[in-house]
């Protein structure tokens, strides 16, 4: 269900031309992340892979999901559901069905926004999109089966039926909030303000909560309710809601970036094609609102975010540096 929109910045000028790039957000956020943050990145895909093993699905098709689910990518939201897991007091290894769930829903969306009907892309983590690899067929139909594999890894996975109606819960979810903003910002159709069309401001932010947000948020609450386990997941937890509020920042912040990333960076470091969105006409925050004004909204978000989980202790930490990783990140 998509989420609603919120005004978060004022004074929109509806420039569509691009600035010259400012200076990154300021701060002491550091644009690589330390090996203690990533290292469960080799576990999480690991587990994936084996996972892919055990399905009984034709040899093609586990090959075009391996393809897209393995590559290199920066593995964002298992990485987000491992360490709230551990913010939430659990170990990191119970997480594992559900980051691998989330990972699956993110490569399947990627893999569909590549297609030619949507946004017609041949480049994706620096080698060619699954459809140009392989076939816009075998992609449609890879990107159905992860889809229908991030909840059965979750169904198979997850010790405690409390527990694993609650993941699956949150993740069809965020799958149809994404899949609603993947609407909104491929074909329009939104929702309207009593008699009146929403402004651009307030589009823009319900494509972005949608297409992007609600797949981070589910990361950090899904992280958070493996670590708070079964039997009854209890959703007023103070850590449940404050990984909330963290998440709803750092999603719409992720997006903002990726937005300043296609004005910003070459198509060489991004490993996909940049300067793409204003010839395809997307709003985005650099074109309403300027590159300047969006990187202050990063700020702001970032400090959001961190503010939220200010109250947890020091196993919230990796969330913190993930959280200025993400807002000063280069690709
Ligand atoms: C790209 O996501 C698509 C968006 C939702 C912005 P990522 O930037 O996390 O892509 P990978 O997983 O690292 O390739
Ligand atoms: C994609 O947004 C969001 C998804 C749900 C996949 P973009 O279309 O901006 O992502 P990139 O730039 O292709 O990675
Ligand atoms: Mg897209
Ligand atoms: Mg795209
Ligand atoms: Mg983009």
């Amino acid at each position: 269900m998509p989420m609603p929109a919120s005004r978060t910045a004022q004074h929109a000028t509806s420039s569509p031309s691009i600035e010259v790039p400012a200076a990154a957000p300021s701060g002491e956020a550091e644009s690589e992340l330390p090996h203690s943050i990533t290292a469960p990145i080799a576990q999480i895909d690991a587990y994936v892979s084996q996972y892919l093993d055990s399905t009984g699905l034709p040899e093609n098709l586990v090959a075009a999901v391996r393809y897209a689910l393995l590559g290199p990518g920066k593995r964002m939201r298992p990485l987000l559901v491992w360490h709230s897991c551990r913010a939430a007091g659990g170990e990191g290894t119970s997480a594992l069905p559900a980051a691998a769930a989330l990972e699956l829903v993110h490569a399947f969306s990627l893999v569909h926004d590549d297609l030619p009907g949507l946004d017609n892309d041949d480049l994706r983590r620096g080698r060619p999109t699954l459809h140009r690899h392989t076939s816009e067929a075998m992609a449609i139909l890879a990107g159905d089966a992860m889809l229908t594999l991030a909840m059965r890894v979750l169904v198979d996975k997850v010790a405690g039926e409390g527990l694993a109606g609650a993941l699956v819960r949150e993740l069809t979810e965020a799958t149809a909030a994404m899949i609603a903003g993947q609407v909104f910002d491929t074909l329009g159709g939104f929702p309207r303000d009593g008699a009146r069309e929403l402004d651009a401001e307030h589009r823009l932010e319900l494509i972005h909560h949608n297409k992007t947000g609600a797949l981070i948020r589910a990361s950090c609450r899904m992280g958070a309710l493996c670590g708070l386990g079964d039997p009854s997941p209890d959703l007023t937890n103070p850590v449940l809601v404050a990984l909330s509020t963290y998440s709803d920042s750092i999603g719409l912040m992720f997006q903002i970036v990726d937005d300043l990333l296609d004005v910003t960076q070459t198509t060489a470091h991004l490993g996909k094609k940049s300067g793409k969105d204003q010839d395809a006409g997307k709003l985005t925050y650099p074109g309403v609102f300027g590159i300047e004004r969006s990187r202050q909204e990063v700020q702001r978000l970032h400090d959001q975010a961190i503010a939220a989980i200010a109250p947890l202790p020091e196993s919230a930490d990796p969330l913190r540096r993930l959280c200025s990783y993400m807002a000063v990140r280069s690709k």
